[in-house]
This record gives structure tokens, sequence and C-alpha cells, in this order.
């Protein structure tokens, strides 16, 4: 006899992602990121939310995180997510996120956990001393995802695991509680143009909000000044640009800053290496600083002028919250009769 299949998910279309209210965001997160959401809320149903469960599993000062959110919150619509086409809101708002978290802690194995390097980054060598929240971290981003039952997932590379772990949280939910194609199983959106976008001063580290040198990124709120400054001072190194892809071999630093032109002017980088092939980087600086201000200058302003008045940012929150609890809580008072809960 042959096994039947279970049956796989059959539910609609979802995106889901969210960004930790943990600090400045920059032009990786923006090509990385926040172009994404703003070009699929057009295509699929998206949910973008605001990680603060996520940021207190390291110390947040108490008095700031509601205003990290804002920054967060700002960033999403400056950078063009429409909170009348997707859903934005801030995680804590939705308290399902936590309950669903409680059952999946319970669904997850040790040993899955076990596996995932960015605790171990994260935790470095004394894991003992971090807190327990930061050890369960994936299985709270699990329950992100699957209480909106979200089917693709945009984020950076170093989130793959953690969507494999979803998956098999996901799996082990069906399987276990007879419930075949209850949740789907998630995809990460890794890929794109902007996916990795290496630091100004080391063309081999991702540019990252903790590098402890501001120059290595271009911050979302730096004005024009600064990011045409940082631009001048990357590293990048004597040569012309070459003709094509292959000659950028071995030049971490000129392959970033073609890559971040191509990104932020929509062009492949194939185009621009054969609009500044034999240029050298007194000339292709200049122009790629004139694109990013142009690009990031006004998103910067338009940060500013929403946070110097938090009210409209707190009623899109507000709002966004609503509609995710109307989606989000059919899901858990499934799940809580599936698992047999009491106030099932
Ligand atoms: N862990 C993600 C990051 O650091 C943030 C995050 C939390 C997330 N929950 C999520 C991303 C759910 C996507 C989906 O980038």
């Amino acid at each position: 006899m042959t096994e039947q299949a279970p049956a796989a998910y059959a539910g609609p279309e979802r995106v889901l992602s969210g960004v930790q209210p943990t600090g400045d965001l920059h032009l990786g997160n923006y090509l990385g990121a926040l172009v994404k959401f703003a070009r699929l809320q057009h295509e699929i149903p998206t949910f973008i939310f605001v990680a603060d469960m996520h940021a207190i599993t390291v110390w947040q000062e108490p008095a700031k995180l509601k205003q990290q959110v804002r920054e967060i919150a700002a960033a999403y619509l400056a950078t063009g997510l429409d909170p009348k086409v997707a859903t934005i809101f801030a995680q804590s708002a939705v308290p399902e996120h936590a309950e669903l978290a409680w059952v999946f802690n319970c669904v997850a194995r040790l040993g899955w956990l076990d596996r995932m390097t960015q605790f171990k980054d994260k935790a470095g060598k004394h894991k003992e001393r971090e807190s327990i929240g930061l050890y369960t971290y994936p299985v709270l981003q699990a329950a992100d995802i699957l209480v909106y039952k979200a089917t693709k997932v945009p984020v950076g590379d170093d989130q793959k695991q953690h969507l494999e772990l979803t998956r098999d949280i996901a799996q082990k939910f069906n399987n276990d509680f007879g419930a075949p194609g209850f949740f789907p199983l998630p995809e990460a959106l890794t890929q794109g143009p902007g996916a990795r976008v290496m630091s100004l001063r080391d063309g081999t580290a991702k540019m990252s909000k903790s590098d402890p040198s501001d120059n290595s990124r271009i911050n979302l709120t730096d004005d024009a000044d600064a990011i045409a400054q940082k631009i001048r001072k990357a590293r990048t190194d004597p040569d012309p640009l070459p003709e094509t892809a292959e000659g950028l071999e071995g030049r971490a630093e000129a392959r970033n800053l073609v890559a971040i032109y191509a990104a932020l002017s929509g062009a492949t980088e194939a185009a621009v290496l054969a609009e500044y092939a034999g240029q050298g980087f007194g000339v292709f600086k200049p122009k790629l600083a004139d694109l990013a201000v142009s690009v990031m200058g006004p998103i910067g302003g338009e940060m500013r002028r929403l946070l110097a008045d938090p009210a409209e940012i707190d009623r899109v929150l507000a709002d966004g919250a609503g509609r995710a609890r109307a989606l989000a809580a059919p899901t858990v008072a499934e799940v809580k009769k599936l698992v047999g809960y009491w106030a099932g």
C-alpha cells in the first residue's frame, strides 16, 4: 500500500516580515529588505511588523523602546509601505504571537535550536549568561510567520536557517496534531538586487548597525552631506572600473560600490559597468554620491517629518494591530482546539 502524501497547504499567499527596533537602519536594510516590502505589498497581501518582543531578548532601555518602534515604523512609511495597502504593526500589540510561540516551544526540539548559528554568534563564549528568550528567539519568529499563515518571508541571507526551522515546526505541528496542511511551509525570499550590501570600509564584511565605524554605513537618517562624505571616503582600489563583472573578481570594495549603484538606480551591474568602464573612482564616486543622495535624502527627510509628530505613526500602528489581530485570532483559536487546551 502506498502511503498518502499529507495534504498541502491550500490557503492564500501572504508576505510577512519584521525588523527589530534595536538600532538605526541603513542602506543595507533599505536595499535588502525595505524596498522589497514596498514592492511586494502590491503583489501579495503583506504584513510588516516591528519586532519589539524579539528586541528584549537582549537588554533594551524601557524608556527608549517605544521611540525605537516608532523609528522603524517611520522607516517603513518613508520607504514606501502604504498603510492602506500593507498591514503595519508592533509585534507586542498582537498577543497571539506570544500565545502561539508557547505552543511552538513545545513542538520544537532542543536539538533543532542547538543548531541555530545566529544564537551561537550572538551568545559567544558565555551562553549561560544569555536570556532564555535569546535561545528561543527563532521559535517566536516561527510564530510571527505562522500566526498569519504567511507563505513568503523577505529576509536577509542570515535568516535562512530560521526559515528552515519555521518549516520544521509547521510540519511537526501539522503531523503531531493530525492537521495536514494547517500551517503552510513558508519560503524565505532572499534574492534580488541589493540582497547583500557590504561595509563601505571593508568590502568583505556586511554593512551592519553594530559596526563601530559610522563611516561603514549610510544610515537612513543621514543628511545629504553625510551621505556624500561617506561615499567619498569609501574604501576603493586605484584601478579603473572593468568592462564586465568578471573584472571585479578580487575587488570586493569596487564590486560593492557597483552593486550599490546598480541597486539604487534599478540598472543591472552589467549596464553600470558598460557606462563607467575605464573610469576611475574619482569619476564614479561623485556619480554614486549624487545617486545615493537623490534616493536616500528624501527618505531621511520623510522620517524626520513623521517623527516630529508621532500621532500619525501611532495611528498607523494602532490600525495595523487591529487588522493583524483579526487574522491572527482565528488561527490561535484553532490551534487551542487542536492542542486540546482547556481554554480551546
Ligand atoms: N530575526 C529577524 C531579523 O533579525 C527579525 C524577525 C523577527 C523576522 N521575526 C520575524 C523576520 C519574522 C521575518 C519574519 O532580521
